[in-house]
């Protein structure tokens, strides 16, 4: 309210944004003949429209246990401590989240608007846009300007002690052009009194570094064991799912700490036990996750190891193994993932030979990404560590 009203002496760019009703259309602008912005994100922000209930029942799991709250964030203590410290005194920097996925950053922000604005009020006062929105240079000058630049609208409802601030989110930030971000450090300045920003990236090299420095930054980190087994008991127990603690185990493990991976693979594993009648069993997430079991790394990593070699030609050994694993259909890129842990973790192979093993996995992985073929890359790599392996 006290930056509306400290707007009052400026030339208003839009009388509907001060409306007392945030749900109603954006009336056309009084001082210009240009239309209004159109939404720009489907729910919230300007001129958002009709919202869509759907049954929770029909929803999936990571939506449905997405936290409403910052209470519900887990594992992420750091940051939901501060964060609920600037909620009761309404003063909010620029922030920037940035983290592994599925670890709760747009979780976190969404919680924190909730709570801050209200079901009414969020729908004027937060503006999100993700990497699935055009966010070009263009798209900074006109849109993110204009809601930025826009006075706040008033809070009718006494029950959220709403600040006087807009919220701006900027969902994969990373993914923004290095122009558009450039042209978001002089909104980022110019309206920082009635608009704040929130950017959300995985990778946060790929912020410049003039964006970083307007922000506070905030690390989300993969969740721990404990956490993870906590929050995949609480849905277990709602949705009345009996998953044994050796399946748990697999899917804490599958998921690496990402715990939208482990709710999407609880909820097909239970799908999968529901259809089989059978009880959810960690060789069964293991294959919803896409892992490769066990005993056939094993194989493969037999056929690298020195005694692979034996009576044969090294080399034959080794391409009879690639081409058994690529024929069940594995992903390499998992594979050698999981080549990893077994080499790494081997007492037994010298630290020279992990060091070139780590370099070829690396390039491999590389050329994966680049789009060559599996098999020949799997071949040429697994060649290559059985080769530092004897050599060794
Ligand atoms: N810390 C957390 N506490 C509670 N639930 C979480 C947490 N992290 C992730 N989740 C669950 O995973 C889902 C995805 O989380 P979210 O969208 O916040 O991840 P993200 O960090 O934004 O990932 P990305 O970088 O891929 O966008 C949520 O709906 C929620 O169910
Ligand atoms: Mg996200």
């Amino acid at each position: 309210m006290r930056a509306a009203a400290a707007n009052k002496n400026k030339p208003a760019p839009s009388t509907s944004s001060t409306s007392a009703n945030p749900d109603s259309a954006p009336e056309p602008s009084t001082s210009t003949a240009k239309p209004a912005p159109a939404p720009v994100f489907k729910g919230s922000g300007l001129g958002a429209g009709p919202r869509h209930f759907v049954d929770p029942a029909n929803q999936p799991w990571v939506e449905k246990y997405r936290p409403k709250n910052l209470e519900e964030v887990s594992a992420q203590d750091h940051t939901v401590q501060v964060l609920k410290k600037t909620l009761g005194s309404s003063n909010l920097p620029h922030m920037l989240f940035y983290g592994p996925p599925g670890t709760g950053k747009t979780s976190t922000i969404l919680a924190l608007c909730k709570q801050m604005y209200g079901p009414d009020l969020y729908r004027s006062r937060v503006l999100e846009l993700n990497a699935s929105d055009e966010r070009g240079i263009s798209v900074v000058r006109d849109k993110i300007k204009n809601f930025a630049k826009t006075t706040v609208t008033t809070n009718h409802d006494p029950n959220f002690n709403a600040p006087a601030f807009k919220i701006i989110i900027l969902d994969e930030a990373d993914s923004m052009t290095q122009d558009a971000q450039s042209a978001l450090r002089r909104i980022m300045e110019t309206y920082s009194k009635i608009t704040r920003f929130c950017l959300i990236c995985n990778y946060v090299t790929r912020i410049i570094e003039p964006i970083t420095s307007r922000c506070s930054k905030f690390r989300f980190k993969p969740l721990d064991t404990t956490s993870t087994e906590a929050r995949l008991r609480d849905i277990c127990l709602a949705e009345k799912v009996d998953c044994p603690d050796d399946a748990l185990a697999a899917l804490i493990r599958t998921s690496d700490g990402d715990l939208r991976r482990a709710i999407t693979y609880l909820q097909s594993a239970s799908r999968l036990a529901t259809a089989t009648g059978e009880p959810i069993s960690p060789v069964g997430v293991q294959e919803i996750g896409g892992v490769v079991p066990d005993g056939v790394m094993n194989e493969l990593g037999r056929a690298l190891g020195p005694a692979g070699a034996a009576g044969a030609s090294a080399f034959d050994t080794v391409r009879a193994a690639v081409e058994k694993v690529s024929r069940e259909g594995y992903s390499a890129v998992q594979v050698l993932s999981q080549l990893h842990d077994l080499v790494i973790l081997d007492p037994l192979v010298p630290a020279r030979a992990k060091a070139s093993i780590a370099l070829d996995l690396g390039l491999a992985d590389k050329a994966l990404t680049d789009g060559a073929d599996e098999e020949l890359q799997l071949l040429n790599c697994c060649a290559r560590i059985e080769r530092a392996v004897r050599a060794a």
